[in-house]
């Protein structure tokens, strides 16, 4: 008769659906327990918008944790050694600093994250030209699958040509020789010309995540990983995929890789559409998102113009729509080039204000965020 209540006591103690506050130690602020995280129940520490200053009490993270969620903070610099020396933390696997503002990363931060798969440090504003000088930043994340620096940069440092170097010494410094999955949306990214071969140490790299950066054309080197299966170059500025990009796309898929682009968004430039919706058709490399695909014509009087292109697939019915879209559009251009001038005085304004609102429309859409390890 007992039984039920002495059993709904034992529940009520030990609560094991919801985590609940921290009865830790310096985790007062933080939610503990096992709780469901990613359709598995796991022990989470969770910490967010504590208004914590700084990441001090990391150092006495429960040994049982497995996935820590440390976000919307305020800590500007992340502390040497910060989950400390007490516990080996064999179990963390999640880890998410994002959204803390943190500028600068040591070399000798991370200690104890042997076992780690997930890194998330997406929003903050870290200084990599600093972060340079400690290229041992990742160096004991040796089975870490999925890194996540989206928006993670502070991109006006003066250096900023230099992301890709200093990028690169940090993998080469670093040992992620497990790592599937890299997020480098939203970083302004302009090219990877100070170190083209900046990826290839991610030996077992299978997805490469660039999109909304400000990526002008693909020139790095990616045949060097010999996993990759996808590339996001989505909502660039690349104008053209040429002959020799092409090619370099297409060593994949012959050497029995298969690969997956997505190059929709970006201002690909009319005059070199039909050659490459031609490539597209031929091949064997997937082209994701080819709906969202448009070209830019060549701009005439200051105003550009985005062209939708219908032509989906080399189909008979569509490539007439193509045709006379082109055709209508021609046409309306030479019109209006006749009559610039008063079209000038009147529509100019607007059309510079009205293309300045459109610019972000797309940064919303962040990186798709899949939860799966
Ligand atoms: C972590 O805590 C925040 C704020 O309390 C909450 O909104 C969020 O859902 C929690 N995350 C998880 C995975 O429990
Ligand atoms: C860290 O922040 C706590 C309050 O959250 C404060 O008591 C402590 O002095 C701070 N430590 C350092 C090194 O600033
Ligand atoms: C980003 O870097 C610039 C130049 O080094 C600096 O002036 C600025 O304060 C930094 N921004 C933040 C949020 O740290
Ligand atoms: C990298 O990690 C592997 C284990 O994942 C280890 O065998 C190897 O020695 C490490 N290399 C360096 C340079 O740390
Ligand atoms: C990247 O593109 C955005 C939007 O066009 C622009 O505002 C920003 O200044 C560019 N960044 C760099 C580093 O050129
Ligand atoms: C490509 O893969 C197929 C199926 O996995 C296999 O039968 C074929 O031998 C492979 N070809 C090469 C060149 O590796
Ligand atoms: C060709 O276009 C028609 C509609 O015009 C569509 O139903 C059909 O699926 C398209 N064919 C291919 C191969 O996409």
């Amino acid at each position: 008769m007992f039984f039920p209540v002495l059993l709904a006591l034992l529940l009520a103690t030990f609560d094991p659906i919801h985590a609940s506050n921290c009865k830790k130690p310096h985790f007062e602020k933080c939610s503990c327990g096992i709780t469901d995280y990613l359709g598995n129940k796991q022990y989470v520490v969770n910490c967010t918008d504590t208004g914590y200053t700084n990441a001090s009490m990391l150092q006495y993270l429960p040994d049982e944790t497995q996935v820590l969620i440390y976000t919307g903070n305020f800590i500007s610099e992340l502390p040497w050694n910060l989950f400390g020396n007490d516990y080996s933390h064999d179990r963390l696997k999640i880890v998410d600093l994002s959204n803390n503002r943190i500028k600068t990363i040591r070399g000798k931060t991370f200690h104890h994250v042997r076992n780690v798969e997930r890194l998330i440090l997406n929003y903050n504003q870290i200084n990599l030209a600093f972060t340079g000088e400690h290229p041992r930043l990742f160096s004991n994340f040796e089975n870490l699958e999925a890194l996540h620096l989206t928006n993670a940069f502070n991109t006006s440092w003066t250096s900023y040509e230099n992301f890709a170097l200093d990028l690169g010494e940090i993998f080469r410094n670093s040992n992620l020789t497990k790592l599937e999955k890299l997020h480098l949306e939203q970083n302004q990214i302009l090219n990877f010309e100070t170190d083209p071969l900046l990826f290839c140490e991610l030996k077992n790299l299978m997805d490469l995540h660039l999109g909304n950066n400000n990526l002008t054309h693909i020139k790095f080197k990616f045949a060097c990983l010999e996993r990759l299966r996808y590339i996001d170059f989505h909502a660039n500025k690349i104008t053209n995929l040429n002959e020799n990009d092409r090619h370099l796309l297409d060593a994949l898929p012959q050497r029995n890789q298969s690969l997956i682009i997505d190059v929709s968004e970006n201002p690909l430039s009319c005059d070199d559409i039909d050659s490459l919706y031609d490539w597209f058709h031929d091949t064997k490399v997937t082209i994701q998102s080819k709906e969202k695909i448009q070209c830019k014509p060549e701009p005439m009087i200051g105003v550009t113009q985005e062209l939708r292109v219908a032509r989906v697939e080399a189909n008979g019915s569509s490539g007439t729509v193509t045709f006379l879209s082109i055709a209508l559009c021609m046409s309306l251009l030479a019109l209006l080039y006749t009559n610039r001038e008063p079209i000038r005085n009147t529509v100019y304004p607007y059309v510079l204000s009205l293309s300045r609102n459109i610019q972000y429309t797309t940064i919303g859409r962040s990186e798709a965020q899949e939860m799966d390890v």
